[in-house]
């Protein structure tokens, strides 16, 4: 675990928000926000160099505390070592739950081989399980907390060439409905965004591009304003809670329609 520091002053009566597969794009956006926001974060994926790079730039950014942890969501083992490390932090209000398996092209069923198949599921919904059975029992205990699971237009719909991410986002999707219908009720929020069209960067880095390719106007959606919806999600009032929401730009098409 790598912690990363900025005095922000405020009294640390919140939990931990805790984001699963951070990375540039909307991971660290989340983070971010809720870091903002005054929470303790621990952000985790693989690769700890460039997760501690980034905690760096959150805590100082935001003067808060961010705690940079190792896991790797397809590894049970690798899971539970994570959580051990996140739980000695404090209680965990937040989980967010972003890892995917990310292919880079569409490939042909008949030359998927099955390991890809199986690793695309354990990162997308095995790790999903596993980390919410991390830390749902102290959020019913206290009867609080928020999961949110991020999902994408391969969520609803089958796509040609993409039956490993498809079939791990359905099932995520499954999940999420499951885990709210029993849990809702024990004052855990349980959520699944569906992010329909491509992340890209977020306007404040993107800007000297955008303004010279003439206003940013690219269809992407901005994961600075997509980890607004998140914590909007976080803190609604529990007499109207959101379990599905889809996110698109503006611009662009209807995906899933
Ligand atoms: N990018 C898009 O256009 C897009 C569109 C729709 C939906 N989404 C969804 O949004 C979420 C975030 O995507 P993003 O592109 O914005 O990425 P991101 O949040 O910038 O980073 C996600 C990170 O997850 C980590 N990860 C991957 N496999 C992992 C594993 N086995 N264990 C732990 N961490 C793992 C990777 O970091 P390490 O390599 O360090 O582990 C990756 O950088 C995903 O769930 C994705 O399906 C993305």
């Amino acid at each position: 675990m790598i912690r990363s520091t900025a005095s922000s002053g405020s009294s640390q009566q919140q939990g931990i928000a805790a984001i699963v597969g951070v990375g540039p794009k909307l991971g660290r956006s989340i983070a971010g926000k809720f870091a903002h926001e005054g929470y303790t974060v621990a952000i985790l994926a693989r690769d700890l160099g460039r997760l501690s790079r980034l905690a760096e730039e959150i805590a100082s950014e935001e003067k808060a505390q961010v705690f940079a942890i190792r896991i790797d969501c397809s590894d049970s083992k690798s899971v539970r070592d994570a959580f051990e490390t996140v739980l000695s932090l404090g209680f965990v209000e937040v989980l967010v739950y972003n890892a995917n398996y990310q292919p880079p092209n569409p490939t042909s069923f008949q030359s998927l081989p099955l390991e890809t198949f199986q690793n695309s599921l354990a990162v997308s919904t095995v790790g999903a399980f596993h980390c919410a059975q991390q830390v749902i029992p102290s959020m019913v205990e206290r009867g609080k907390g928020t999961i949110l699971f991020t999902g994408c237009s391969a969520s609803l719909n089958g796509i040609a060439g993409y039956s490993q991410l498809c079939c791990g986002k359905f099932a995520l999707r499954g999940l999420a409905q499951c885990l709210a219908r029993e849990f809702q009720p024990q004052g855990v929020h349980i959520a699944h965004v569906i992010i329909d069209g491509v992340v890209g960067l977020p306007r404040r880095k993107s800007l000297i591009v955008a303004e010279r390719s003439g206003g940013g106007e690219d269809g992407t959606l901005d994961p600075d304003a997509l980890a607004q919806t998140y914590w909007q999600l976080h803190v609604q009032d529990k007499n109207a809670w959101t379990q599905e929401m889809d996110l698109r730009n503006s611009s662009s098409t209807f995906r899933f329609f």
